[in-house]
């Protein structure tokens, strides 16, 4: 069996907090960093990592333990993430940060009277699984970076400290789920007040603990994390609230270094994370179903057509195919170009096809992968590319918080398929490859993904917003490549999304109402919501600079460039 190495919509809910599309991102440009978040206090934590010497991998990890802060409901170290990074030296890493289900996880946890039970999945000590992004920063700023861990979290914990206000977005998210934050007395004691409402726009949101949590980390590394006192308090949380997880999971938890899904597209090389991610595979897949039509000359009713019945027949394999490869077996056919090709005859141009179930790669016995989120994009002039997707899955994860520590626990478990054909928070259906087992990581969507023409890297980008991610990425390319829009245009351009179950396509307000009526005579059912997604992505401009784009459907996001003072 040959497999790649292993060496060691949010879209209803983000609908809500995020603005319509007509607006313009507002791009960043400079010749020595760039760097996009959808918040201004990491963006400028990024900015400051470069003005103390730092590179783009260090002016991303200051921004991702920063958003931690700020933006406590999207990530933190209390989630997991993935890290793909093009180094200077052209070396690419792929950093699995994916949660890790505990040792006593079974296949079978959160099935209740022959059903499974989304509330156990979702929310609680069951819905946890042990956190790698931590790890994965850590690793990150060892292997690529010039500054410290310690130099880096100092800042984020003066913040948890200090306070920061709390705007429209924060507000907006916390009163979302302030029921369920209610459920955990240390989670309301942060987030709500004394009568059990949810602090308002403008409230000073102070976090003592965690910024306790970040300076224990800053003095002791991520022992104090892994193999020390914060694992201890998970432990003892856990076993007076019926959890699985052990302080030996933490201990046993380790980054895992991926081989790269590498594909090509229209001359450009795509870079994507393999799996548990399924960003990277069906990326590759729908592009390289898509490179089969000429896309730049087709009208745009028939090109929102058959990119969605590319997306569409892509999500039908992802339901059967796709988990974690050190536990099930992946095909590496899935992003074969063959397969592609043959995929491509089935789309009928002028309606939509009826795909029952998934198709079958080449090879899908032997040629094996072996096997509520946010994205930073970062850049500098040496030639380091970051991109980085964190989450902690849904709002404030399991919206527990561990007593003592400030860190809200994510509620990744959900992304594992508890029962075939019940479909998880997003809709997602899953097979026996994404079933639940110990110290299986649970299938993601995250995307992040880097482009090279002629070796040189050309384009970060990456999203938030569940299985959007995925449809998002391959938007934003097209648009960027074949239809030649500005890196602004093409991140800010009206999107839509097919997931194969539901058989629907969602399609933005902004879409154009020519485009959906055709898309209906093609026989497609629409669904509109108001927005969709939020990519951050870098390129480069027609004179070389790099310019970094924060997504407008984010009313916080912000790009940001830094240049070196002349010495
Ligand atoms: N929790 C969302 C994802 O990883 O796809």
């Amino acid at each position: 069996m040959k497999r790649f190495n292993t060496l060691t919509l949010i879209t209803g809910l983000l609908a809500s907090l995020i603005i319509t599309c007509t607006a313009q991102a507002k791009p960043a440009t400079a010749n020595d960093g760039v760097i996009a978040t959808v918040h201004p206090l990491a963006t400028q934590a990024g900015i400051d990592a470069f003005k103390r010497g730092g590179n783009a991998i260090d002016a991303a990890v200051a921004a991702a333990l920063t958003l931690g802060v700020v933006d406590s409901h999207n990530s933190g170290i209390g989630g997991g993430c993935f890290a793909l990074i093009h180094l200077a030296d052209g070396t690419i890493l792929a950093l699995d940060g994916r949660e890790m289900a505990p040792a006593k996880a079974t296949r079978d946890m959160f099935i209740r009277n022959g059903k499974a039970d989304p509330t156990l999945s979702q929310t609680g000590a069951l819905a946890i699984g042990i956190p790698g992004s931590l790890a994965v920063y850590d690793y990150a700023l060892n292997h690529g970076g010039k500054l410290t861990l310690k130099d880096l979290i100092s800042p984020a914990a003066d913040i948890a400290e200090q306070g920061f206000i709390i705007d429209p977005t924060f507000a907006s998210r916390l009163a979302g789920v302030a029921d369920k934050l209610a459920q955990f007395p240390d989670s309301a004691a942060l987030m709500l007040d004394e009568t059990g409402k949810p602090h308002p726009v403008g409230h000073l949101h102070k976090q003592p603990d965690l910024a306790k949590t970040y300076r224990a980390i800053a003095t002791d590394g991520i022992n104090h994390y892994y193999n020390g006192p914060f694992a201890l308090a998970v432990q003892n949380w856990m076993s007076e609230n019926n959890g699985l997880v052990t302080a030996e999971d933490f201990a046993n938890y380790t980054v895992k270094l991926r081989e790269p899904v590498i594909s090509n597209y229209r001359g450009y090389k795509i870079i994507g994370f393999s799996p548990p991610s399924s960003g990277g595979v069906h990326v590759a897949q729908i592009l390289n179903i898509l490179e089969h039509f000429d896309l730049a000359n087709m009208d745009p009713a028939t090109r929102a057509h058959v990119t969605a019945e590319a997306m569409k027949l892509a999500f039908a394999d992802r339901a059967h195919w796709l988990g974690d490869p050190d536990f099930a077996d992946v095909p590496r056919g899935l992003a074969d170009a063959d397969y592609a090709n043959k995929l491509a005859q089935r789309i009928d141009l002028n309606k939509t096809i009826t795909v029952e179930t998934h198709s079958t790669p080449p090879g899908a016995d032997t040629n094996l992968f072996s096997r509520h989120t946010t994205h930073i994009a970062a850049a500098d002039s040496q030639g380091n590319w970051v991109a980085i997707t964190a989450t902690l899955n849904t709002s404030y994860g399991s919206k527990v918080l561990i007593p003592g520590t400030g860190v809200f626990m994510n509620n990744q478990m959900d992304d594992f398929s508890a029962q075939p054909g019940t479909p998880n928070y997003f809709g997602l259906l899953g097979a026996e490859a994404n079933s639940v087992q110990p110290g299986k990581r649970p299938l993601s969507s995250m995307s992040p993904t880097i482009v090279l023409k002629d070796s040189q890297p050309i384009l970060t980008l990456g999203a938030a917003g569940g299985p959007t991610i995925i449809t998002q990425v391959v938007q934003t390319i097209i648009n960027h490549i074949d239809l030649g829009m500005t890196l602004p245009d093409a991140v800010s351009a009206p999107r839509f999304h097919h997931q194969w179950r539901p058989n629907h396509v969602t399609v933005e307000q902004a879409v154009d109402p020519a485009i959906i009526d055709a898309l209906k005579q093609q026989g497609h059912e629409i669904q509109t919501r108001s927005s969709m997604g939020i990519t951050q992505a870098i390129g480069i401009t027609s004179d070389s600079n790099l310019i970094g784009v924060h997504d407008p459907r984010a009313r916080n996001g912000a790009a940001a460039g830094y240049e070196r003072p002349n010495e």
